[in-house]
């Protein structure tokens, strides 16, 4: 696949260790929504990575796996326009993780944050200290780099992974990549291009290599890529050139931040499973009620007749995701002058909240009556991801010198 291809593919995981909730929603699903239009995109049920922590309730992982793919399908993620599979249905990510760990350093993975702060923690609830946590990272690259995705979006949390996927891919490039005189062979493919492009080629590699100019890299490939009458042996020189010595087999991804924005939970905290505070995608209506109306307000608002600060209140937190300015700034003002009571103020948010998850409940539902449609989206999802890992994993292996045919 040549790198422009890898620019288009869009690569990302969840891990199906509970029921997705408000706060997967706003920061991660809309996010794929909107890629699945502009890119060539691949979601994946992360069932493996679940195992590296919760290998000891594999119930958990069985009964989210099904509800995460209905709960994506909910969202509006669709299957036409994005594949969507299970990690351990295609086994060819395993076999890749086994070859990349052959030249990972282990102090590559140790240094990787999320694994040093759970080796810190004195009190885990789970045993971590296994082989296949401490391969967590190594596992997360293989899947990245098995469909050679250009683009992975993740949340800030992630990007540690996301960047030790970019030095392993390096490093695998700078072991195999290179064909024996390649440096000379893609001087001679430069020449080719013809005076002025090749001048133009060197100077924005240099730029790239010199100065890190994300932009020069790629101008130089579009530069590339328009060229029709160069070999294509050329081609993939020209482009590996670019970023290195050697033919890039494996090219670096980048991580497309989600936006940072959090979301609030009933409680004021971040929206999340550990801290009981979520509002799941599919909620039964009366329960969003119930828990939006007994959320706690600002306690200065004892009585009716007390001022409260909006500052002080997770329902106003809410307030800043669902409403519009109109309604925050009534529910503002009357808050700090007693206007409207608590009550009042949580009636508009129940109804956003409600409306927002009225197509939701709309879309699951053709799913839960028929879970053979889901199996049959993950089925396909399943067999497109195969033959794309299948032709990545021939390249590793041919070039690591596993080549039986
Ligand atoms: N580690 C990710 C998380 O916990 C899930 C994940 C696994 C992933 N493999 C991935 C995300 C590959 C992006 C790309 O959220
Ligand atoms: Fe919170 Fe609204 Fe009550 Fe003020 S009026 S304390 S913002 S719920």
């Amino acid at each position: 696949m040549s790198l422009i291809e890898a620019q288009k593919r869009v690569l990302s995981g969840m891990r199906p260790t509970g029921r997705l909730h408000l706060g997967h929603y706003h920061g991660v699903l809309k996010n794929w929504i909107v890629l699945q239009h502009e890119f060539d995109c691949m979601f994946f049920v992360a069932d493996w990575h679940a195992l590296t922590t919760h290998y000891e309730e594999p119930e958990i992982i069985q009964d989210n796996v099904w509800e995460m793919v209905i709960d994506w399908l909910a969202a509006g993620v669709n299957p036409g326009s994005a594949e969507l599979f299970i990690q351990s249905q295609v086994p060819e990510h395993a076999e890749l993780h086994l070859l990349l760990s052959m030249i990972t350093p282990l102090s590559w993975v140790e240094r990787v944050p999320s694994y040093k702060d759970m080796m810190s923690r004195s009190n885990n609830d789970r045993d971590v200290s296994t082989y296949g946590f401490l391969g967590y990272p190594v596992l997360q690259s293989a899947d990245i780099l098995i469909y050679q995705a250009g683009n992975v979006p993740v949340g800030a949390d992630q990007v540690p992974h996301v960047e030790i996927t970019r030095e392993i891919a390096r490093r695998f490039n700078h072991i195999y990549g290179r064909d024996s005189g390649f440096e000379e062979l893609a001087e001679e493919a430069i020449k080719k291009l013809g005076r002025k492009n090749a001048g133009l080629y060197r100077e924005l590699r240099r730029e790239f290599m010199e100065e890190g100019k994300q932009e020069s890299l790629e101008t130089a490939q579009a530069l590339v890529s328009d060229q029709q009458n160069i070999p294509l042996g050329d081609r993939d020189r020209l482009f590996g050139y670019l970023e290195g010595g050697g033919k890039a087999i494996l090219p670096e991804p980048r991580a497309l931040l989600t936006d940072a924005s959090v979301m609030p939970g009933l409680d004021g905290q971040k929206m999340s499973k550990s801290y009981g505070n979520t509002i799941s995608l599919r909620e039964d209506p009366e329960i969003v009620e119930k828990k939006i109306k007994t959320m706690t307000t600002d306690p200065a608002r004892v009585r009716r007749t007390d001022p409260g600060d909006p500052k002080k209140c997770p329902v106003f937190s809410l307030h800043e995701i669902y409403s519009d300015e109109e309604t925050r700034r009534w529910a503002a003002a009357g808050c700090t002058s007693a206007g409207i009571g608590c009550i009042d103020c949580k009636k508009p948010l129940i109804e956003a909240i409600l409306q927002e998850q009225q197509p939701m409940r709309e879309r699951a539902r053709q799913y839960e009556e028929n879970p053979d449609l889901v199996k049959g989206i993950v089925a396909e999802g399943c067999e497109k991801a195969r033959t794309i890992a299948r032709s990545t994993l021939e390249e590793v292996r041919s070039a690591m010198g596993l080549n039986y045919r």
